[in-house]
């Protein structure tokens, strides 16, 4: 019953079987998504890593591809990009179409043992065949060890503004700038990082790229930089920045500098699972999305969550948009415009419409049998009167078994939050579950919206239209059927409200 086992997640992107952890590659060519991954196939733990592959049309459904890249005499495949080499700048075009080219960090075991420092290194690969075989090039790495243990995670990218390669790169504390006229030669240009953001952990996983401020005709440069651990809620998170780049030196933004002094940080989710998401290459500029995936789940505990055949998800595709607000520029991240296909249609009782009314205490919405609420997608608007200050509203899936997950709004704290410390099983780690999740609501509008996206195995906040995101992952004994609206300590005002029924992507 492949894919639908135990705490198989149905509207997200997993392996069929074995342990996955970062999206990786991530590239768009002819119609297809690409999404590389990390994988070990031959356990749910992790390993020796190799690039695991699915393409998709639309982000949402996926079709799983053979491996795409091995391990070798020089090391694992650890996280890396890919990118269309359209001028062929690097040569490895064939039949005048233009090579899938990606770049990855070799990371030598054996070397790492013997305790060496100089273990990770670049190397790159190219495709001539929609990704679906590939060559090693053969004079790999392309870019060596200078003697530093976390040198990592390449993300590269064609900078049309500066007519170059350009490659982020993780290395410790900070963000190494490289860039490149062929690929395959590549040239140390500028450090950030060391005096900025979060630093309770390593750097991983950076991307960078530029992106028009909503609304207008400026430009900045977005730099995403994981960390692990040292975020916002504990364990591996998503940081970023927002500034300028003149082709060799990222400066960051000057009214985006107090967030991020002594060891601040701007957050792209306070969930606790969204780790070492980074953005698609190659998005045709008529389209103009910068769309993102992340990888559902924490190193706290990724290793140990209850699934057997397999291990880890994807988060749902989402789009980041940038935006200038009170505080400065901010991103925005909400699900790509084709999680549309996921909805039931057909039946007038998969959709739930909810008329303005006031809450106080709880509405159950389980509307009908056969209704699955752990497949669905909520958009709910409220209001507090003036008297409810210290309201606490919370939507609540539930089982019979008195095991419930909760995400909500906290007026007095003014906070969203996110409450699986009842969700089930969470004896797999003490950390898993400790604490709730809150995150801080920064938009000042009256109405607070929330859409929410329920799997069954996860809950996907985007608040206020994308400027607060929580995603937690969530294991109960059984599945969760309760659905309900809960007012605490006041009023509520539902000003509209939909509850969507969704369908599964693996039929
Ligand atoms: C992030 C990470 C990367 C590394 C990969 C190894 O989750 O630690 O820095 O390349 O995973 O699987």
């Amino acid at each position: 019953n492949l894919y639908h086992e135990k705490h198989r997640e149905q509207i997200h992107f997993s392996p069929s079987s074995g342990w996955m952890n970062d999206p990786n590659g991530m590239v768009y060519y002819e119609g297809e998504y690409h999404l590389f991954y990390q994988h070990y196939p031959k356990d749910n733990k992790w390993g020796p890593m190799h690039w695991g592959h699915a393409v998709s049309k639309d982000m949402i459904h996926w079709n799983n591809l053979p491996i795409a890249l091995y391990p070798d005499s020089l090391g694992y495949i650890f996280s890396g990009s890919a990118v269309i080499d359209w001028k062929n700048t690097s040569g490895f075009a064939k039949n005048n179409r233009p090579a899938m080219v990606a770049i990855f960090t070799y990371h030598n075991a054996a070397e790492e043992k013997k305790g060496k420092k100089d273990y990770q290194s670049q190397g790159i690969a190219y495709s001539n065949d929609k990704g679906r075989t590939w060559t090693k090039f053969k004079a790999n790495p392309v870019i060596k060890n200078p003697g530093i243990s976390d040198f990592r995670d390449p993300k590269m990218s064609w900078d049309n503004i500066h007519n170059q390669w350009i490659l982020a790169l993780a290395v410790q504390d900070h963000t190494e700038f490289w860039t490149s006229k062929n690929l395959k030669n590549w040239e140390h240009a500028s450090d950030f990082g060391k005096e900025w953001g979060a630093h309770g952990g390593v750097w991983e996983c950076p991307d960078f790229f530029p992106l028009k401020v909503d609304g207008t005709k400026e430009t900045k440069w977005i730099l995403l930089k994981s960390i692990n651990p040292g975020a916002i809620n504990g364990g591996s998170g998503t940081q970023y920045f927002v500034g300028d780049f003149d082709g060799k030196n990222f400066i960051l933004d000057e009214k985006f500098k107090p967030f991020v002094r002594n060891n601040e940080a701007v957050w792209l989710d306070y969930g606790r699972d969204n780790y070492a998401g980074v953005t698609w290459s190659d998005i045709p500029a008529k389209d103009g999305r910068r769309l993102f995936i992340g990888w559902m789940s924490n190193w706290q505990y990724a290793q140990n969550v209850p699934t057997a055949e397999w291990r880890s998800t994807s988060t749902l595709p989402r789009e980041l948009v940038l935006k200038s607000t009170e505080a400065g520029y901010r991103l925005f991240t909400n699900p790509v415009k084709e999680t549309a296909l996921l909805k039931e249609k057909g039946d007038v009782h998969k959709l739930l419409t909810l008329q303005e009314q006031t809450l106080e205490g709880a509405l159950d919405l389980t509307p009908k049998p056969g209704f699955t609420p752990t497949l669905s997608e909520l958009n709910l608007s409220f209001e507090l009167p003036e008297a409810s200050q210290n309201t606490k509203f919370r939507v609540e899936l539930s089982n019979d078994k008195g095991e419930s997950y909760s995400v909500g709004y906290d007026a007095a704290a003014n906070h969203f939050f996110s409450d699986r410390t009842q969700s089930g099983d969470l004896s797999f780690s003490d950390r898993f579950a400790a604490k709730v999740h809150p995150a801080p609501r920064t938009s000042r509008n009256k109405t607070i919206e929330m859409r929410l996206f329920f799997d069954v195995a996860s809950s996907e906040l985007f608040a206020d239209k994308g400027e607060t995101v929580i995603t937690d992952i969530f294991f109960p004994t059984t599945d969760f059927t309760h659905l309900k609206l809960i007012a605490e300590g006041g009023k509520v005002i539902l000003k509209k409200g939909s509850v969507q029924q969704l369908k599964s992507i693996w039929k």
